[in-house]
């Protein structure tokens, strides 16, 4: 663990200040959580700061608010009206800006389109759209009308996506013709044809022109949105609804193949966004904001869309890879638009660290003030690498740890209130109101400098309401691990100072280049493979994305290993996921290593993955047949060997 602290004194703000800050929201909660409440705007006061009912919180219960509102309209009653909302980019060179009061008349008038088209308050809207400006937009359209907005990564593909869609029976899709990326075109519409024989909730299908390419619409169903927008601006009132009313559901993987609907609230979310996106990244009017990750992740919802917006901050959006037509290219828009907070993930950074310095010395960085990382653990050499070549040895990092359960960050430097030393790997110390702790396997403190799981000792307002359509699974995922205490799934050490160091998933999820995916999903999609009756995924530790897939199938009978066949087998994961599903290794083996329950045993099989030793096999006899499961490993570190 590095020991090397940079000091950072904080640009306006005494120190002690986060301190203080600390201990206040822990010891008068409430009293906090109103002060920060009331920075924004409500149509009603709430009755309660929080109704807890152990697992289920309600936020601001009584409360009435619209997120649309918080993000839009009340900024055009200022000044903001002509600042700049969002500089977005397309991959091929296009560009468009939008004001804040642009931004309200679209977001006005795609309201009124979806309420023409039979959308009201608590109806689910799925969107599917790569990362051009309508997305945020319709995000707040949704938020204006009360309906629910559900985001589907556009990396993800036809079975994902129907999944999703009948998982919460949406009424509508919003998708595009085709997206960018890497010099070609995604055909979004193509895949959502595919999917929608399976979802019949789905009423009409609006399309954005985006690449230009021929579709296929299946009228009435199918609209395009230019077609349908009226030409005037149409003032919508915002809908004022409960705190606790569903902003948003997002999916995310778990242990078990069916992905949860995170459903977050409108109150509590906004209030915990708006919050630690100031105390975070320290915004300032000035402040010109770039997020790299997609709004098909949590990342997107609160720190590109519902955090920077809510606080009326310019914004950047780039629409492509991060390595076309150059591998300069993020550098060239930060020169473009004078970006000067940075948000992005360790594999990002690892894959330019490997392309080497000369590419963003091309570039003038020195608008940046401000870095962060997010996502997965970031490696020492990683962080060091960002704050060098990247930083230029001015800006600090803020390494923030959290979840899509988690709605907000959580463990990260907080600049904004006071930043504390830097460790290069750690997210430091929790932010103010989140009582985080490592606890051991039977739930006890674990001593400092030991590996335990991460927990969260209390409710916090960002929190997720529940999982959508499953009480049972929310209280069972999170709140039964440990009585009491929120379980994140993540290992972590705490440091003799109280740093949180992260050091990935202690469940049976794997972080792909920053993507959340259970291994339980990827064996279904193998499964579903004609050729195959039984796989077993494990990650194998990767420089760039952190882990790869590495996949282990048993053949059904008369099927033969070739690499034809396990060509297909790829292929079929990444029509059925998406390519975020792609394996990296594939071993056909006639038998899988279980426990004498018949679980399969993943050490064992991550031995064979990363080549290193099994270990003290006395330890496995307890669990198994020690020598079948030895026969088995000879077997696939045979097959390793050569091959197929
Ligand atoms: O394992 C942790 C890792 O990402 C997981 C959450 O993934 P997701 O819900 O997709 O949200 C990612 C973006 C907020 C966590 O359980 N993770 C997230 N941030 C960090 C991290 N691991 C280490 N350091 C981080 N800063």
């Amino acid at each position: 663990m590095s020991d090397l602290a940079l000091p950072f004194e904080s640009r306006y703000v005494p120190r002690k200040r986060l301190h203080d800050l600390y201990r206040r929201s822990i010891e008068s909660p409430e009293g906090f959580w109103s002060e920060q409440a009331r920075q924004l705007d409500w149509f009603k006061a709430w009755d309660k700061v929080l109704e807890w009912e152990p697992p289920f919180a309600r936020w601001f219960a009584g409360g009435e608010l619209n997120a649309a509102h918080i993000c839009v309209d009340r900024h055009v009653k200022t000044w903001r009206r002509s600042k700049v909302a969002i500089y977005w980019e397309g991959e091929p060179g296009d560009v468009r800006v939008m004001s804040y009061s642009t931004l309200y008349g679209e977001v006005n008038r795609f309201a009124a389109m979806l309420k023409k088209l039979g959308v009201g308050k608590g109806d689910r809207v799925a969107l599917y759209l790569p990362m051009v400006p309508e997305l945020p937009v319709f995000m707040l359209a949704c938020a204006r009308i009360g309906a629910i907005h559900t985001v589907v990564f556009s990396g993800f593909s036809v079975q994902a996506l129907a999944d999703r869609i009948n998982n919460v029976k949406a009424k509508m899709l919003i998708t595009a013709d085709g997206g960018f990326r890497r010099g070609k075109v995604l055909p979004l519409k193509a895949t959502v044809d595919e999917a929608l024989d399976q979802c019949p909730s789905i009423e009409h299908v609006v399309v954005v022109k985006r690449a230009d390419i021929p579709v296929s619409m299946d009228a009435p169903r199918d609209v395009w949105l230019h077609e349908q927008l009226e030409a005037e601006m149409t003032f919508v009132p915002p809908e004022p609804v409960e705190s606790n009313h569903p902003l948003y559901i997002l999916f995310t993987s778990g242990t078990t193949g069916k992905p949860k609907g995170i459903v977050h609230s409108t109150g509590g979310y906004m209030v915990y966004n708006y919050c630690t996106y100031k105390w975070v990244f320290d915004i300032r009017e000035e402040s010109v904001y770039w997020c790299t990750a997609d709004v098909g992740w949590v990342t997107g919802h609160s720190s590109i869309v519902y955090g920077p917006l809510a606080h009326g901050a310019a914004i950047v959006m780039y629409e492509g890879a991060p390595d076309y037509p150059s591998i300069d290219r993020w550098w060239h828009i930060i020169d473009r638009y004078g970006v000067s907070i940075f948000y992005t993930s360790p594999t990002a950074i690892r894959m330019f660290m490997g392309h080497g310095e000369k590419w963003p010395e091309k570039h003038d960085l020195s608008s940046l003030e401000l870095l962060g990382s997010v996502g997965e653990p970031i490696n020492p050499e990683a962080w060091l690498w960002f704050y060098k070549h990247i930083g230029q040895e001015r800006c600090p990092i803020v390494d923030t740890w959290w979840q899509t359960e988690t709605g907000g960050m959580m463990i990260s430097p907080a600049p904004g209130i006071e930043c504390v030393p830097l460790k290069p790997g750690s997210a430091t110390l929790p932010l103010p109101g989140i009582e985080a702790d490592v606890v051991d396997e039977a739930g006890n403190p674990a001593p400092p400098e030991t590996r335990g799981h991460l927990v969260i000792r209390r409710p916090w307002p960002g929190m997720l309401l529940g999982i959508y359509g499953d009480p049972e699974r929310y209280r069972s995922a999170y709140w039964s691990r440990f009585p009491g205490m929120f379980y994140t799934g993540d290992y972590a050490v705490k440091d003799r100072e109280g740093y949180f160091w992260i050091l990935g998933r202690a469940d049976e999820v794997l972080k792909i280049a920053g993507h959340r995916i259970g291994t339980a999903e990827l064996e279904d999609a193998a499964v579903s493979h004609p050729d195959i009756t039984e796989a077993a995924v494990v990650s194998k530790a990767d420089p760039v994305k952190g882990e790869s897939i590495v996949l282990f199938v048993r053949l059904t009978e008369g099927a033969n290993p070739s690499p034809e066949l396990k060509k297909s087998l790829v292929d079929h994961m990444r029509r059925v996921i998406g390519p975020i599903a792609t394996p990296e290794e594939v071993y056909f083996t006639a038998k899988l290593p279980k426990t004498r329950s018949g679980k399969i045993m993943r050490r064992v099989l991550k031995a064979v993955a990363e080549n290193t030793p099994i270990g003290d096999l006395s330890t496995l006899e307890d669990e198994a047949a020690v020598e079948e499961v030895v026969k088995i490993l000879q077997e696939l570190r045979q097959a390793q060997a050569g091959a197929v």
